[in-house]
């Protein structure tokens, strides 16, 4: 079954985004918060709420592994499946992210309830 996205435009550019100051920026799109995140020149996205307890992740840190660390109870994710490494059982909401000649984007996938019954 292959997922379809709505795609969200956040910057011009990587160049264009505030990266400098920190290497987690909070984004809102389409009423929803996330984290986008840039380590070792790769770019991923997350919600921006932790699964666990709702700790803000953008207040958080990135591992050497390339895990974001919750700030509230440290627990650690994943950030290209959401997989909760630290071992509680938790899972995070990730999302694509392209980067295009347009812009750089971020994926909402479409569609969740339907995707299910195919
Ligand atoms: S709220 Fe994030 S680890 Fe508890």
């Amino acid at each position: 079954m292959e997922k379809k996205y709505t795609w969200h435009k956040i910057a011009e550019s990587l160049e264009a985004m505030p990266f400098a100051e920190s290497n987690i920026i909070e984004e809102t799109i389409a009423g929803r918060k996330i984290c986008v995140v840039l380590h070792n020149d790769e770019i991923t996205a997350c919600s921006q709420t932790c699964p666990h307890a709702g700790g803000k992740l953008s207040a958080g840190n990135v591992d050497a592994a390339g895990n974001i660390v919750c700030p509230l109870h440290r627990y650690k994710f994943n950030l290209k499946n959401g997989r909760n490494v630290s071992g509680e059982g938790y899972y995070l909401k990730t999302f694509p992210v392209e980067i295009r000649p347009a812009g750089v984007f971020v994926g909402f996938e479409e569609n969740n309830f339907f995707n299910w019954l195919k």
